[in-house]
């Protein structure tokens, strides 16, 4: 059960994209509460924390909506986390497991900046934990993480003791 208004926009698909998985759409959102759902993920983040953001990452491909319109609406950087073999001078890579299957996560050499991890959603935390780090290994000062959607906030993840920030929390 969520409670947040903009929940009531995604579309619950059962059994996609394998039987048992209960698919949560966010593509009825975006078409309708675009800009609502960037000012939501903003609001996760005081100014005072926005003001000390350099960077916003993002983690292929979801996760890209998010950052880039964010890195927009705050004028700081857009950084990639990328699928494999989709990036030049890659620094470092890392593979993880996925609620279905596993993937690997690739990054161009970082500098130091203060980076904020967008991602739509986070299941078993598991692509949120692999991009975290990677960011570090590259190279760049992770501030914080936050997500559209938490599926697991009654055991919420965490890295490094820092708990990703949401917009949606499902309980059930
Ligand atoms: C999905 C989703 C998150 C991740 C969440 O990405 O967008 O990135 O899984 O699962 P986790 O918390 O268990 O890691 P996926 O790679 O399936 O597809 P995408 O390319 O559409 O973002
Ligand atoms: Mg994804």
């Amino acid at each position: 059960m969520a409670h947040h208004p903009l929940a009531q926009y995604l579309d619950s698909v059962p059994d996609f994209p394998k039987p048992g998985i209960l698919f949560s759409d966010i593509s009825p959102l975006l078409k309708s509460h675009f800009a609502e759902t960037i000012d939501a993920i903003s609001d996760l983040f005081s100014q005072q924390e926005w003001d000390e953001i350099d960077c916003l990452a993002g983690i292929e491909s979801r996760g890209f909506i998010f950052a880039a319109a964010l890195a927009y609406k705050h004028k700081k950087g857009f950084i990639k986390v990328r699928k494999p073999g989709k990036l030049p001078n890659v620094a470092a890579s890392i593979e993880y497991g996925l609620e279905y299957g596993t993937d690997r996560l690739e990054m161009q050499k970082g500098d130091g900046s203060k980076i904020v991890l967008l991602d739509d959603l986070i299941a078993t935390g598991g692509s949120m934990g692999a991009a975290a780090a990677l960011c570090e290994e590259v190279g760049y000062n992770v501030y914080g993480m936050a997500c559209l959607i938490d599926l697991a906030s009654l055991n919420s993840f965490k890295y490094n003791d820092m708990v990703v920030r949401s917009v949606i929390q499902f309980n059930d």
